[in-house]
């Protein structure tokens, strides 16, 4: 696998619609990742409105939704309409390490036990219409438990196994163990993906027969340009940082003005740290409150912080 492919994770909260449509247009990520929706027996949405769910992302995203289960039926009738719907893969969130999402047996729990895990899976690939890619953790409590559950998905015919290389007890802190993945990963049977912290190109230099690419979250906030980067691709007809951030300014204000500040201070926790004093940048947008004064602020900052990236 020579040609690595760069996917753009899942972040729920944060990478919504008008990132995902921001980022498509400057390039680089052959996948755009769905933050997570909840495929449970008991509320299984109707076709039209899971369609309405994607329906501000722009058709040039090439978009895999992601679901969260711990019941095959649910998995397989949710992924089964989204297949429907024109998606020709689905991800299984197995690596989610929230406490309440972990407390109902579901995210990152199911590596918690490889016995039910692999029964799940008896019970739902062979009735899975779309591709199913699947998104784990290292380990639930160490990377000591990596190589048994490469073991376990190599019973399975995966589309890719997505590992962020953090166990589910770091949740999203301290450094990934990147040297354990290395050690491990050639193991898998399926396609590869690394996660966690890459944060610029030379980040992914991962070397093994079987990786099919990199998944990038908050790296790809802080830099839109980090897909293109790690396939050695020209930058400079991309669309500019200050445009990138201007796009999905627009959207908010013409989509959705209850939460459009929120989101886009969510965002400027990542996109302040493209400048060279980060704090100084968002201490000055934390807490304004009105939509204009944001705005004029943003162009301020624009014009008087320099750029890092
Ligand atoms: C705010 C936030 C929301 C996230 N939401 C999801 C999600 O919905 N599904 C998922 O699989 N991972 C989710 N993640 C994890 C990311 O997809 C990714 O695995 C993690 O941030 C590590 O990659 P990074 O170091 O490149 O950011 C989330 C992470 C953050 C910080």
């Amino acid at each position: 696998m020579d040609e690595k492919i760069v996917q753009l994770a899942p972040m729920l909260g944060l990478i919504d619609a008008p990132f995902m449509n921001a980022i498509a247009k400057v390039g680089g990520f052959e996948e755009i990742f769905a933050p997570y929706m909840l495929a449970d027996e008991r509320s299984m949405p109707k076709p039209q409105v899971l369609a309405r769910r994607f329906s501000g992302i722009s058709k040039s995203v090439n978009l895999v939704p992601q679901l969260l289960s711990n019941n095959a039926d649910a998995f397989v009738a949710m992924a089964n309409i989204l297949n429907d719907l024109g998606y020709p893969k689905v991800n299984w969130n197995m690596g989610c390490p929230i406490k309440f999402v972990v407390s109902k047996n579901r995210g990152a729990a199911l590596l918690r036990d490889l016995e039910n895990l692999e029964r799940l899976f008896d019970s739902t690939i062979g009735r899975l219409k779309a591709e199913l890619s699947v998104k784990i953790r290292i380990g639930f409590s160490s990377p000591d438990e990596f190589p048994a559950i490469i073991e376990v998905f190599n019973k399975f015919k995966l589309n890719e196994l997505i590992v962020h290389a953090r166990t589910a007890e770091q949740q999203y802190d301290g450094e990934p163990y990147r040297k354990a993945f290395i050690e491990s990963a050639g193991n898998s049977l399926n396609p590869i993906v690394y996660n966690g912290d890459i944060a610029c190109a030379a980040d992914a230099n991962i070397s093994l027969p079987n990786l099919k690419g990199y998944m990038i979250g908050r790296g790809a906030i802080v830099n839109p340009y980090i897909g293109l980067q790690i396939k050695n691709l020209p930058i400079n007809n991309a669309m500019p940082f200050r445009q990138f951030v201007a796009d999905i300014a627009e959207w908010y204000a013409n989509h959705s003005a209850s939460s459009c500040l929120s989101r886009q201070k969510e965002l400027w926790k990542y996109f302040s740290q493209a400048f060279e004093n980060p704090t100084g940048v968002f201490d000055r947008l934390k807490s304004i409150d009105n939509s204009e004064l944001f705005k004029s602020i943003v162009d301020k900052i624009f014009d008087n912080y320099k750029l890092m990236i």
